[in-house]
């Protein structure tokens, strides 16, 4: 039998998260007093979320998670694969001291067999492009929906591109499916500590991933297209020139708040796009 793609990405994220963690720290320390890790775009998008049920897709590590809680007031669920990022994502809560409720599964999995409903789902910065079936994706996001679907997703022009001096190299649409022999890699180091959430530390130097990792290159139509064919109703949909937390090519020119964008002598690209429909 082949292996499940997202069994083996399972794996990649579980070695390339404590990666990530390892570079971040005193992380409940700054939530419990009060940091938290959201960037304006997804506060507005956000909006009021007071008191209500928002589910978090493909949640990593909780700080996302945990930030909607402590600063928006919303009674946050996680779900993510990866089993390093759920358990840390539970320390984190109990840490912190701010609520949230995290489950371990593959999204697909989760979306067949509960029963739950929110008034938010939430998703983004790096979640869709795991994901092999856009259309599985929405309809699930239609079956625990009450309310708003919220995305803000990196955008697939500047996935098109590899590292190394803007080489075309992947398809921006169509769900086209690369497997990363190098697996998930340490970008949180890549980005280093420009306006870092917490103290940045060097933590893993030089980590090298075991695993191997599969991604699907969702275009703009191929998302839209499945949210309204799942029978939701777009409210909103924009385009941003910078990418926020991501210094996804090392050429990338930081901008205040941790955001990055083209150098000044190429072209400005879409690098982000967010996204609400409506139940
Ligand atoms: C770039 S991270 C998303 C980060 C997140 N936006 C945050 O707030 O930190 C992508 C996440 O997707 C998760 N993931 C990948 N495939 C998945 C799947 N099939 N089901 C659930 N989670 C998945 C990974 O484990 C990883 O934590």
């Amino acid at each position: 039998m082949l292996p499940d793609p997202h069994e083996e990405n399972r794996r990649s994220w579980n070695a390339a998260t404590k990666a990530h963690n390892s570079h971040k720290r005193d992380q409940a320390q700054v939530l419990a007093a009060g940091g938290h890790t959201l960037f304006s775009e997804e506060i507005t998008l956000l909006g009021d979320v007071r008191g209500k049920s928002v589910v978090h897709l493909q949640c990593n590590a909780g700080q996302d998670t945990l930030s909607i809680a402590s600063l928006l007031g919303a009674q946050v669920t996680g779900i993510d694969i990866s089993d390093e990022a759920i358990a840390f994502a539970r320390g984190l809560s109990a840490e912190s001291g701010i609520p949230a409720e995290f489950v371990r599964s593959d999204l697909f999995d989760w979306f067949d067999h509960t029963q739950a409903t929110f008034d938010v789902v939430y998703t983004g910065y790096g979640a869709l492009n795991w994901l092999s079936d856009i259309n599985r994706w929405a309809r699930g996001v239609a079956k625990i929906l009450r309310g708003r679907l919220v995305v803000i997703e990196f955008h697939p022009v500047m996935g098109m591109f590899t590292d190394e001096g803007f080489q075309l190299e992947v398809d921006a649409l169509g769900g086209t499916h690369t497997i990363w022999d190098e697996g998930v890699g340490d970008y949180v180091a890549a980005t280093g500590d420009v306006d870092a959430h917490f103290p940045y530390e060097p933590g893993m130097t030089d980590f090298t991933n075991p695993h191997r990792a599969h991604e699907w290159m969702w275009g703009i139509g191929d998302v839209i297209g499945a949210v309204l064919a799942a029978g939701l109703t777009l409210r909103h949909f924009t385009e941003y020139p910078y990418s926020n937390g991501f210094r996804r090519f090392p050429q990338m020119r930081a901008l205040p708040g941790r955001r990055f964008a083209m150098p000044e002598d190429l072209p400005a690209i879409p690098m982000m796009y967010s996204l609400v429909a409506e139940r």
